[in-house]
């Protein structure tokens, strides 16, 4: 029998990822279907939405009248993920040619959807099936695996807990399975993921030891062959000195740390309800830096939240120069629907917000080719991952550092020890030395 064809165009975050690849090997085993890269000769249709920020919403909605236009005859269209469960049905009136809606705590369902026309399932209770670890993995040397889904915070900003629902932790012994199972398979990096991964453990499904973060990590580690584990994201309310550590002491952790900032003020911090002030997270940094002095920093910052007046921006390029990060991601505050902030009235003017993300950028970028030049000449030990068409062959340092050496495919899956030779601003070029 030929097989079925499924593009699947995957948005956002790492845990959208992770959804994807659960609906790739629910519908390859139950439905016999295979990816494609053309979604012109595609059967099934999925996007895999982001609704964390506007933008990619209006995104959404010309790219589906694209597929429409240009798809195969009889080729069926679903949109899944957390616009699919922030918009629901709307989404259907909007563009009546889609066949089903899936939301982002609901993807274990799809090869259900499939077959009921104009389906809409958003449920975002709790559904022992989204712990079923599919088996189909995008990359056979990481293995990315859910430790909890949903969030049980409110940051006043975000949308997330409303697509993907409250909080819950799955059983330590799922995810050792899961781990020891893939380790199995020649992955030698595991991706913890959660929304506040260090709030590991709070709540189980049902009755379950007590078990937190830095004992899932403990426990983890104890995995013979598995040499490396990184994780995101953690939060830095929950960033407790037994935390801080477990990730410095722990040889198998990876010394790299994402640490969302949002914002430097601590009046601003309040208004986004983030649990923590300015100071909490310096003096956790502090820590982080005493103990782990080689970990690498990235954070996530927001400007233009209602009411962040120039004093406030100036408490967080206080921090990113203290701090130094080595990686931001940065974004103009979105408001989003259901969400508290949406509903403050002291909006900032768009033209400020462009000028402070410039400016921000700007100096990250300084820090960036500073900390950068320090590198040149360093050796580390690099796991490789990704082949590119021109000759290279691309991997990471424990520390996070993208390094990219001249070589073939043989190459892949392999720790090898790489002296930097070449400093750019995203990439680094080194030559293997052992
Ligand atoms: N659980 C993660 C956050 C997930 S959203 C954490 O706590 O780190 C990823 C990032 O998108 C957030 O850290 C934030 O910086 C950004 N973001 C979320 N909502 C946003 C909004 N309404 N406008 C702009 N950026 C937003
Ligand atoms: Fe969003 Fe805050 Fe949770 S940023 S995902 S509500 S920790």
């Amino acid at each position: 029998m030929l097989s079925k064809l499924l593009f699947i165009e995957t948005l956002g975050c790492a845990m959208n990822s992770r959804d994807s690849e659960h609906m790739i090997a629910e519908l390859h085993e139950k439905e016999g279907f295979v990816t494609t890269e053309d979604y012109k000769e595609a059967d099934l249709i999925l996007i895999n939405t982001c609704s964390v920020r506007e933008r990619p919403v209006h995104k959404l909605f010309s790219e589906l009248g694209g597929f429409n236009k240009h798809k195969k005859k009889g080729a069926k269209i679903g949109v899944c993920g957390c616009t699919a469960s922030h918009l629901g049905e709307e989404i259907i009136k909007k563009a009546p040619y889609v066949n089903f809606v899936l939301g982002a705590r609901n993807v274990s369902k799809i090869s259900e959807v499939l077959h009921k026309d104009k389906a809409v399932e958003i449920d975002i209770n709790y559904d022992e099936s989204e712990f079923a670890f599919k088996d189909f993995r995008s990359s056979p040397f990481k293995g990315f695996i859910n430790i909890s889904i949903g969030c049980d915070k409110s940051c006043t900003f975000c949308i997330v807990p409303k697509t993907r629902g409250d909080e819950i932790s799955i059983p330590d012994s799922l995810i050792i399975k899961e781990a020891q199972r893939l380790v199995g398979a020649g992955a030698k990096e595991i991706f913890l993921l959660g929304q506040n991964v260090n709030n590991y453990g709070r709540r189980f499904s049902g009755d379950h030891e007590k078990v937190n973060f830095a004992e899932l990590l403990r426990r983890l580690s104890k995995i013979d062959t598995l040499e490396r584990i990184r994780f995101t994201s953690p939060h830095p309310f929950h960033m407790d000195d037994e935390f801080i550590e477990e990730f410095s002491s722990n040889p198998k952790v990876c010394k790299s740390m994402h640490m969302p900032l949002q914002s430097g003020s601590t009046k601003v911090l309040k208004d986004m309800k983030r649990g923590y002030s300015k100071e909490w997270f310096l003096n956790r940094v502090g820590k982080l830096k005493t103990m782990c002095p080689e970990a690498t920093i990235s954070t996530d910052i927001i400007v233009g939240f209602p009411g962040e007046s120039d004093e406030d921006f100036e408490e967080t390029i206080d921090v990113m120069k203290q701090v130094q990060f080595d990686q931001i991601f940065s974004f103009k505050y979105s408001p989003r629907p259901q969400t508290e902030a949406e509903h403050f009235t002291n909006v900032v003017d768009d033209e400020v917000a462009s000028d402070r993300l410039a400016f921000l950028q700007s100096l990250n970028n300084e820090i960036v080719d500073t900390n950068h030049e320090k590198l040149l000449g360093n050796t580390y030990r690099v796991y490789f991952e990704t082949l590119h068409r021109d000759g290279h062959v691309a991997g990471r340092s424990d520390n996070n550092i993208v390094i990219k050496v001249n070589g073939s495919e043989e190459l892949l899956g392999q720790f090898r020890n790489v002296k930097i030779t070449t400093i750019g601003r995203t990439i680094l070029t080194g030559e293997v030395i052992a």
